[in-house]
Order: C-alpha cells, then structure tokens, then sequence
C-alpha cells in the first residue's frame, strides 16, 4: 500500500494526554492571568514541592529547562574550572553542554551496548585525582544502577549528579530518578514523559543549599531583589503557566509511564522473533521501572537491511521514527577541541549507526504496534 492511503503513525502524539486536560489547562492560564504572578508564582512553588516529593527527595527548583538544571545545578554543587566531571559519549548534546558551561573538563566514557546507559568499569578507569563529579545519564527512561553507582562514588569520592531528563518517576534497586546523588536534573521539554506546553525544566536535591544556590543563579545570581551576590547568574525561570500544566499532568504520571512500559512489554514480544533476523531491543534491566521515554531497537550487522533503509522503508509505511543519537558527542563539531577521533568509542559509535527509536507514547495504541512490527518485518523480508 503506498503512505498516502495509510493512517500516519506519528513518532509522538501529545494529543491523547491533552485532550481530557484541555479545560482544566485553560482554566489555570485565565486563573494565572487574573492573578497577574506570571514569573515565579504560586503554581512554581506549588508544583516545585510536589515534584520532588514525587521524586523522593526534598527540594526542587525550576528553571527554563533541562540544561539549566544541569548547568546550574552543577555549579551550585561546587564544581567549577580545573575539575573533571565523567559522562557518557552517548547522551543528547546538552548533558555535554551543563557540563562544559561550569568551567569544568567533561571526560567522556563509552557505554554499555545492551542497555546504553554509561559503563561504570569504563567509569571508574577514567577517575583521576582531578575528578569531582559523576552525570550518569537515565537514558530512554531507564536509570543507571543506584547501588552500583553510589559505591562507585562513595569509593572516589565523587558528587553524583543526575541527568534524569529521560526519566521522569523511573526507579531501579527501590530508588527513583533524581533521588540517588546531591541533585539531579530533568527537563519538562514537551515531548518529555513529563512534558510542558514549551521549555521548562527542575533541579531537585536533598540539600538545602543546593536548591538555594540555583534559585538564586536562576534569577540573577540575586539573593534578593537588586542585591546580586553571583556571577554565574541568569534569567531562566520556569513559567508559572508551565508549572501549572505540568502539576496538571502530575498525578497522570504513574499510569502514564506504565501505559508506555506495557507498551514496550507488547513491543519486545512482538519484535522478538525478528532477533533471528538481527533486529534486537534495548535490553531492560530495570522491569517496571523502565518508563521507555523511548522504545529503542537496534538494526545489527545480521539484519538483512541497515538502520538508515529500515527507516526510509518505516517511512514509505507512514511510520515516524527517531535517532537518539545519530552522531555521538565525542564526535560532534562543536566539541572537536576535546581531541576524540572516531574509534575512541567504540560501543557509542557503534549503537549510532545502529539504534532506531520506534513511536512510543501513552494513548499508542497495540493496533498501531502491530502495525509497526509488520511494517518491520515486511521491510526485512522484501527489502527494496
Ligand atoms: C538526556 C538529556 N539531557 C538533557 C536534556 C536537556 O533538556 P532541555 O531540552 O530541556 O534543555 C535533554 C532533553 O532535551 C535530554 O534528553
């Protein structure tokens, strides 16, 4: 059948989650401007508790978006210029980016080719006495292994920080994303598990200082009004409109993420026939506290077609799909000055020429699904 006469299955569709908040959302907007307290108002510190409450632990302060509660975050946990900070080679662009705005060295590590996430051996080889802090990144919604990483850290004596922009209410080993280490930091990016009409993002952490630090660099580096004590301050504040739609979504969240991990759990036995024609998903190690921000398969040297032909032939079917990532940070322009070649890698180079994310989001339905595999497994049997 050509894509024109097919019902598009789209990458991610918001539809299905804003259709029964819609009222409620216009509602907050109209209450918001009557009360006229657009930049950090009630409805910030309101869902500012709520959050972190959610996320077990006890302070959150929102900001603009994921990379601000990385940058600032960071700088308010004392890392700063002559410091290394180890993070993942294969991660969105912006874990990089916090990192390298505090003035701090980023040390890249490769990963784990099952899972994705960050390679705690390959981790711990790269601690030098300059090493301050550790970002483990909850890839696709799956969080790095609490236990093994607070040993680590408590080992070398690092700060963890958490890049849990992937992993809204995850949880591993009985902890929850962003509870682990001194804070963490998400993003409310729209297509987010927990996402806002627009940007937006919360650092979160159990210390009180920490939290204090970065709602004062949010707002200037002041610590009150004119009376600015930082320099490392900014304007990124998360819109009380945004927090108001996100602490509408809130209590949404737990059957939301489960919707998208039974989902999954329909994918894997679906697809898994296909392994015999190399296409394999990532591998869950976390169970139900997976909450597949992605659902990720990869296209292995064994299938009879690449990821790239996989995809254009998805597409011919009307079937959107993502890379996350295509192009590994240690290999991306921007960065060349931190002197990687391509083969540094190897595991995060390889998974960019392999992974293929399919659509994945509560409100997909299990027809939709079937339509995907078959679609997949058309594409491997007539290849064009
Ligand atoms: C892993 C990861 N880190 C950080 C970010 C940055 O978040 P934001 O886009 O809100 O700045 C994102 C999302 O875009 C992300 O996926």
């Amino acid at each position: 059948m050509s894509s024109s006469s097919l019902e598009l299955i789209p990458f991610v569709d918001l539809s299905w989650q804003h259709r029964p908040l819609k009222a409620d959302i216009l509602a907050m907007v109209k209450a918001v401007m009557e009360k006229g307290d657009c930049v950090l108002g009630q409805k910030v510190t309101e869902f500012e508790t709520a959050f972190a409450a959610a996320c077990q632990t006890d302070y959150g302060v929102g900001v603009g978006c994921g990379t601000d509660a990385i940058a600032l975050g960071l700088r308010a946990c004392g890392i700063t210029a002559g410091d290394e900070v180890i993070l993942p080679a294969n991660t969105f662009i912006a874990t990089l980016i916090g990192i390298v705005r505090t003035g701090a060295t980023p040390i890249l590590v490769d990963c784990d080719p099952q899972t994705a996430l960050i390679d705690l051996d390959a981790a711990e080889r790269a601690i030098t006495p300059r090493t301050k802090a550790i970002v483990p990144v909850h890839l696709y919604g799956q969080m790095v292994s609490p236990t093994a990483l607070i040993a680590l850290a408590k080992r070398h004596h690092l700060i963890i920080f958490e890049d849990a922009a992937q992993a809204h209410l995850a949880q591993r080993e009985g902890y929850r994303a962003g509870s682990i280490g001194m804070a963490a930091g998400f993003s409310f990016y729209p297509s987010k598990n927990l996402g806002g009409l627009g940007d937006g993002g919360m650092l979160v952490t159990p210390q009180e200082a920490v939290a204090q630090t970065v709602r004062s660099l949010r707002n200037y580096g002041a610590t009150r009004k004119y009376f600015h004590t930082d320099p490392g301050g900014v304007n990124s504040r998360l819109d009380t409109i945004q927090a108001g739609v996100l602490q509408l979504k809130l209590p949404h969240m737990e059957a939301w993420n489960q919707a998208r991990n039974q989902l999954a759990q329909y994918y894997d036995a679906a697809i898994a026939p296909l392994a015999q024609k190399g296409i394999v998903p990532m591998t869950n190690v976390s169970g139900t506290g997976h909450v597949y921000h992605l659902y990720v398969i990869k296209v292995t040297a064994d299938c009879p077609i690449d990821r790239n032909l996989l995809q254009t032939a998805l597409n011919a079917q009307a079937i959107q799909t993502g890379i996350h990532y295509p192009i590994p940070c240690h290999l991306q322009p921007a960065f060349s000055s931190l002197g990687h070649q391509p083969g540094n890698f190897p595991y995060s180079e390889a998974l960019s020429q392999e992974i293929l994310s399919l659509p994945m989001y509560p409100g997909l339905t299990l027809e939709q699904v079937d339509r995907v595999v078959a679609a997949i497994h058309f594409a491997l049997t007539s290849p064009v």
